[in-house]
């Protein structure tokens, strides 16, 4: 029996020992520990051994028992400390790789600009009025003081629709619906979208504007350049001055060509100013008073003045881009560079 009792122990140590994996091990365990097991048929087989045997035999059982478990257990852990370095190694992380970049998107540079001019009109207090793609013939033109047959109907070649609508062709037409609906102080910017039947590299047949409305007592020409200076300081950068050249639209008298001094050379003559110094950015003017009184605004107690930016001009000259087309071809290639 003691020999018998040694075989199976040094058999399990071995077995043991030789157990590669966690499963494995527990196969082991059954065949000598479980129900079947070598040792447990041992245990059995006392009822076989003589009574007076019997105490030194369960001993030596228990000790083939102990010795046995404690390798299990001793083999256990290292394959346990095994499985779980391999796992560390197989969940390993390079902390020094570089990281895989998600591509952020960005605005439209058109509306990169139209959300920053409404950022500093805002600040100077202007209230958002956006008006509709499209209009009557009267609020486009009649009522903005250019009547059918008037020559600066010509200035604007238009899309219309019908004999009375149209496709506003500036956002003008809004000035008309805010006198109408509000009573002075009145300080509207309008942006939108406006369409001219025109196409080349500085024209689209759409395009989006910002006009811009100011009435109240007192308000003169002075008024105008005071706030055009302060925006093109914002726009094109601290050192930008603004020129004013006289001009003509129908709804303003006197009007204004605005000029900005050139961001690029400062005023001495590059490219992008053609040697001039100075870039036009926008058209403005005192409202006429035709356009007042036929909102029924008193001209002798108010006057206002207006203007109406190009988004697309001040979004080419900021990013430089040299053809309106890049701004509508969705191009990702172009739109990914500029995000203000
Ligand atoms: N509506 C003009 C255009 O489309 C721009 C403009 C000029 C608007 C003078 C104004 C203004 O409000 O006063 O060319």
């Amino acid at each position: 029996m003691k020999e018998k009792l040694q075989k199976i122990r040094e058999n399990a140590i071995a077995e043991i020992e030789k157990s590669d994996s966690l499963a494995k091990l527990n196969e082991v365990r059954t065949a000598i520990l479980g129900k079947k097991g070598e040792l447990t048929a041992v245990l059995k087989g006392m009822k076989d051994v003589a009574p007076e045997e019997r105490p030194k035999v369960g001993q030596l059982v228990n000790e083939t028992r102990g010795a046995i478990e404690e390798k299990l257990e001793e083999i256990k852990k290292k394959l346990e400390a095994e499985a779980l370095r391999a796992r560390y190694e197989s969940e390993k992380i390079d902390v020094t790789m570089p990281a895989v970049t998600n591509k952020k998107g960005n605005l439209h540079p058109i509306t990169q600009v139209r959300n920053q001019l409404i950022d500093i009109f805002g600040s100077m207090g202007f209230e958002v009025y956006e008006g509709t793609e499209i209009e009557t013939d009267h609020y486009n033109f009649t009522a903005l003081n250019t009547p059918k047959d008037h020559p600066a109907r010509d200035m604007q070649d238009t899309f219309y629709l019908s004999p009375e609508f149209l496709l506003r062709t500036q956002t003008s037409a809004g000035q008309i619906h805010v006198m109408e609906a509000k009573k002075p102080p009145i300080k509207i910017i309008s942006p939108g979208k406006v369409f001219r039947s025109d196409d080349d590299a500085t024209h689209s047949p759409m395009f989006t504007q910002m006009e811009g409305l100011v009435v109240d007592k007192g308000i003169t020409l002075c008024d105008l350049k005071g706030m055009l200076d302060e925006l093109v300081k914002k726009i094109f950068g601290k050192e930008t001055t603004t020129r004013l050249r006289p001009s003509y639209f129908p709804f303003t008298e006197p009007s204004v060509e605005v000029d900005v001094s050139c961001f690029q050379c400062g005023g001495k003559g590059c490219k992008l100013c053609k040697g001039t110094g100075w870039i036009e950015v926008l058209g403005a003017g005192v409202v006429n008073n035709k356009v007042l009184a036929g909102c029924g605004i008193d001209t002798d107690e108010y006057s206002g003045f207006a203007f109406g930016i190009g988004i697309e001009r001040i979004a080419m000259l900021k990013y430089g881009i040299n053809n309106i087309k890049l701004l509508f071809e969705s191009d990702l290639r172009v739109l990914d560079q500029i995000d203000d």
